[in-house]
């Protein structure tokens, strides 16, 4: 086959890669079609892997063949023996490998040949710029979750000049490296000192990177991680995109701008769903309150507390109840009893359906795909606009390992680091019950005033034992 017709079977086939990837994108969308999402998606990075491997500008397989051996027996192993809870640090390594990956190849090919056109220098700069960033940042955001790295948010004066500062000089390294080298000598002469080489200039880049990325991230608390971690999601991709036009790989430009545009609209979802700017997030500091004193009014909240018998008796005359799952849920892995519960409920006559706040738990999606690891019915599965209103007919709202998300707090309370955030209206329901080991704060580090609400009672322990006890009670008043 001549080197033209080759080049129109690999461009048509990534083409097709690229319908793929976005069709399957789309299916992502829908929880019904999820699956199918992945596998089409799946299926269109098979056909570009395919298609790149039999390129001929393909030197050598050996070493191909020994990365994807290797690589595939380590992701094989952390996919097995991942928690549902560690899933953010694992997205956030993976971040960070895309980026190195970028800084890697963008490297080589500059190194490889002594003269760039201007824009092939330019866009090297921006793939080992971004990707350097990428992967510090993602390192960081990794030991933040992990506990390898303090969860606080490390502030020191005149760290935003001193950000403003790195950026202005990463500007200047990007000229540098962009300019011939006639330029090069010439700016250098003005300035009275010797030219260095491209590659020195090169190698500052990339340390400048790996060094912006840390200070990106480490004045971030480690309650905000996953916020960061989509936001590196997205760099990652544009460190891609970048990198596609380095190497003139269509595929690698429309994946790379795929994952840069779906990470920062996630990005953007998370925000306003806590009722924060991005910028607010960047500028670190809020993540310092995280699992710490409450930052309420001070008052003490007077709650009521009732066992596990009580319990079963209100689930007994109730017609309908909304499951409000949350990270406790997650940290239990009470998933499976939960849907036990529902349909037990269910098989008496009871309505029952989930409410899904969008930032439940710790990432996005959290609470979606432990329900569904659990075969709980799509159909039950409700949104927050969508089943918002339906609390104040609504006998029971249990609360399930649940805190912010449920804090009324966020409605009136111009104080509170939650204002704001849209919350659901488990206090219009007739009773909510909340699962829980203690009255301690969640996420935000804020008493939840609903606790103190006439209208909830606290059924409290860790959320697997609290529910097996009630399906057991439930069952045996039956
Ligand atoms: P949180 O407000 O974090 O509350 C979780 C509650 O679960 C805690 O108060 C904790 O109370 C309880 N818990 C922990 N382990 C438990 C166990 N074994 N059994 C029973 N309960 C347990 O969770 P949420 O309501 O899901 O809200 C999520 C928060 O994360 C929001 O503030 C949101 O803004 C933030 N956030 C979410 C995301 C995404 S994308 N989901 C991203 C960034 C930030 P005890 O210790 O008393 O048990």
């Amino acid at each position: 086959m001549n080197f033209e017709t080759t080049k129109v079977i690999t461009d048509i086939a990534y083409l097709i890669s690229a319908v793929l990837f976005i069709v399957g994108i789309k299916r992502l969308g829908k929880v019904r079609t999820a699956r199918q999402g992945n596998f089409l998606a799946a299926l269109g990075m098979f056909l570009a892997v395919v298609v790149t491997l039999a390129n001929n500008q393909v030197i050598t397989f050996e070493l191909i063949i020994a990365g994807i051996l290797i690589g595939a027996l380590i992701g094989v192993v952390m996919a097995f023996k991942v928690e549902m809870t560690g899933m953010p640090q694992m997205v956030a390594i993976f971040n960070g490998f895309g980026g190195a990956a970028s800084v890697l190849i963008s490297s080589a090919e500059f190194i490889k040949s002594p003269v760039h056109e201007v824009q092939t220098a330019a866009t090297i700069f921006l793939s080992v710029l971004i990707g350097g960033v990428t992967f510090t940042g993602s390192l960081i955001a990794f030991g933040k979750l992990q506990g390898l790295v303090t969860e606080k948010a490390v502030m020191f004066p005149l760290q935003h000049a001193l950000n403003a500062f790195l950026i202005l000089v990463s500007i200047g390294l990007g000229v540098l490296l962009s300019v011939d080298s006639f330029t090069l000598t010439n700016i250098f002469q003005s300035l009275g000192m010797a030219a260095p080489e491209a590659n020195a200039i090169l190698w500052v880049t990339v340390g400048l990177a790996l060094f912006m990325g840390i200070l990106l991230v480490i004045p971030i608390g480690g309650a905000d991680m996953p916020v960061v971690i989509s936001l590196l999601n997205s760099y990652s991709g544009i460190a891609a995109s970048t990198t596609g036009f380095v190497l003139g790989n269509k595929v690698l430009i429309i994946t790379g701008a795929l994952v840069g545009a779906s990470g920062i609209i996630l990005t953007q979802i998370m925000c306003v769903s806590m009722n924060r700017s991005l910028l607010n997030v960047l500028l670190g500091g809020f993540g310092n309150v995280a699992g710490g004193e409450s930052s309420g009014d001070g008052k003490e909240i007077v709650y009521k507390q009732v066992g596990v018998e009580e319990t079963a008796m209100m689930f007994d005359s109730a017609s309908s109840v909304i499951i409000v799952p949350g990270y406790g849920m997650a940290v239990a892995q009470a998933q499976h009893v939960v849907r036990e519960l529902s349909d037990l409920l269910n098989a008496r006559g009871t309505t029952v359906r989930y409410a899904i706040h969008p930032v439940a738990g710790r990432m996005p999606g959290h609470m979606n795909v432990l329900l569904a690891e659990a075969n709980v019915d799509y159909e039950q599965l409700k949104e927050m606009d969508e089943i918002n209103d339906d609390f104040s007919n609504t006998d029971i709202a249990l609360i399930i390992g649940a805190n912010d998300v449920t804090n009324p707090a966020a409605r009136h309370d111009k104080n509170s680091p939650i204002y704001g955030m849209p919350i659901l209206n488990c206090d219009k329901a007739r009773t909510s019950i909340v699962i829980k080991r203690s009255l301690r704060p969640g996420y935000a580090g804020v008493d939840n005033e609903l606790y103190g609400y006439d209208n909830c009672l606290m059924y409290l322990g860790d959320a697997k034992d609290a529910i097996s006890k009630l399906i057991t009670e439930i069952k045996a008043n039956a």
